[in-house]
């Protein structure tokens, strides 16, 4: 049987690569793209691995990528648009400059890549498109509003569009992880210049939030989503919070748990939130 390929953009870190590692391991072709000619060596070690450039800013590249990309194995059966960075600071401190270019990475870029391969997909009949949305995408982070806003905005233009090609044998799904220990947070957009009436709150919320899992974790599910042939099956969440906060929300109510996750921001947990929430998970060493 012949090979399937994977297209994951973003890969020089974290669920990119894992997933460039895990995909080649299970015997797919994986066309993988870095941003730097100096990182195009960085799947060298992998015979079934080609790697490309793409800045997924650039959405005048896609069309001419997208054919570049099908010619490196002759045919692409799945595409996974992990390429992202994270944006944070309070609202009032961001610059528009700096809300417009979460946007531009994290869903335009997304948007403007899918569609230079849905046309790919809708010829051949089949096809899977798996977004890397985020667990803050469920209920809006604070001081990191925006990337929430924008994961939210994945995960809806990833719904959306899995009805929409239905008819035509192709699939979208997203992906909803947990805070994982990445190099996402060596490379923060942060807003400069931030009032000091938010510090209190900014270092609560951030203790709140513990180490975080493995990057494997998730490049496990992402293979799921693009092997487990669910199509109805939209959200895959991972880590211990992505996989128990829907679970909490499911048992008592999406209000809630609005009103714990508040309080709980705010300095006030109480002991049922910190009994059914994973505290404090072991900082993980970033081994990629
Ligand atoms: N880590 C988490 O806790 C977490 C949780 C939820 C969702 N996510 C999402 O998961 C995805 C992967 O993140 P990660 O945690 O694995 O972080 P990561 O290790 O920093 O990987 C992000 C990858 O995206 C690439 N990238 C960034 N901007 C790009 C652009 N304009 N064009 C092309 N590539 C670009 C980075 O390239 P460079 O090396 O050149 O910067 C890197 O290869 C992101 O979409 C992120 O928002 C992460």
């Amino acid at each position: 049987m012949t090979a399937k390929t994977v297209v994951i953009t973003g890969t020089t870190t974290g669920f990119g690569r894992d997933s460039v590692e895990l995909f080649s391991a299970q015997g797919w072709n994986v066309v993988a793209t870095v941003r730097k000619d100096a990182d195009l060596d960085v799947h060298d070690h992998l015979s079934n691995a080609r790697t490309l450039l793409l800045d997924v800013v650039d959405e005048d590249a896609d069309a001419g990528f997208a054919q570049l990309a099908l010619e490196q194995f002759g045919r692409v059966d799945a595409l996974v648009n992990n390429a992202g960075y994270y944006h944070m600071g309070p609202v009032e401190a961001g610059t528009m400059s700096q809300i417009h270019d979460q946007f531009q990475t994290n869903v335009f870029g997304l948007m403007a890549l899918t569609k230079a391969f849905i046309p790919v997909f809708r010829q051949q009949g089949s096809g899977v498109i798996v977004n890397i949305s985020s667990i803050s995408a469920d209920q809006g982070y604070p001081y990191t509003a925006v990337y929430a806003a924008s994961k939210a905005a994945v995960a809806a233009f990833t719904e959306g569009l899995n009805v929409e090609l239905a008819d035509l044998g192709v699939s979208a799904k997203a992906i909803f992880p947990g805070a994982h220990a990445t190099r996402i947070f060596t490379k923060i957009d942060q807003a400069a210049d931030v009032p000091e009436a938010y510090l209190p709150g900014i270092q609560r919320f951030f203790a709140m939030q513990g180490g975080g899992s493995k990057p494997a974790v998730t490049a496990q599910a992402i293979y799921e989503a693009v092997t487990d042939g669910k199509d109805n099956k939209v959200r895959y969440y991972t880590g211990p919070d992505g996989t128990a906060i829907p679970r909490v929300k499911q048992l008592l109510g999406a209000d809630w748990y609005w009103d714990e996750f508040r309080n709980a921001a705010n300095g006030n947990p109480s002991d049922l939130w910190k009994s059914l929430m994973p505290q404090g998970t072991e900082p993980v060493e970033f081994d990629v």
